[in-house]
C-alpha cells in the first residue's frame, strides 16, 4: 500500500448556538458531542467553546486531533507506522 492512509471519518459538522459549549472529549457521553458529565473519574475535562454568533465547528471523527474533540487536520496526515513494523 502506498500513500496515506485515508482516515476513517473526516470532520463533522456541528451547529453550536452563541454563549458557551461544553463538548466531551472522553467519548462516553449519551448527548453526542456534548458533555454529559460521564467524563468524571476518567481524568478528562469536558472542552468549553464560546462562539459570539451561533455557528459550525468541525468535529473530529477519526479520533486523531490533537484537540479533540474539535477537528485539527490530523485526518489528513499519514499514519504513523509502529516502530517494529520497520523490519517488515
Ligand atoms: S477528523 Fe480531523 S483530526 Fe480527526
Amino acid at each position: 500500500m502506498s500513500g496515506p492512509v485515508p482516515p476513517a471519518d473526516g470532520p463533522q459538522p456541528v451547529d453550536l448556538p452563541a454563549g458557551r459549549s461544553y463538548l466531551c472529549s472522553c467519548r462516553r457521553s449519551r448527548q453526542g458531542w456534548f458533555c454529559d458529565g460521564a467524563h468524571l473519574g476518567s481524568g478528562l475535562i469536558a472542552r468549553e467553546i464560546q462562539l459570539e454568533q451561533p455557528g459550525t465547528v468541525l468535529m473530529c471523527g477519526c479520533g486523531r486531533s490533537r484537540r479533540y474533540p474539535l477537528c485539527d487536520g490530523s485526518h489528513g496526515r499519514a499514519a504513523v507506522k509502529p516502530w517494529w513494523s520497520w523490519w517488515r
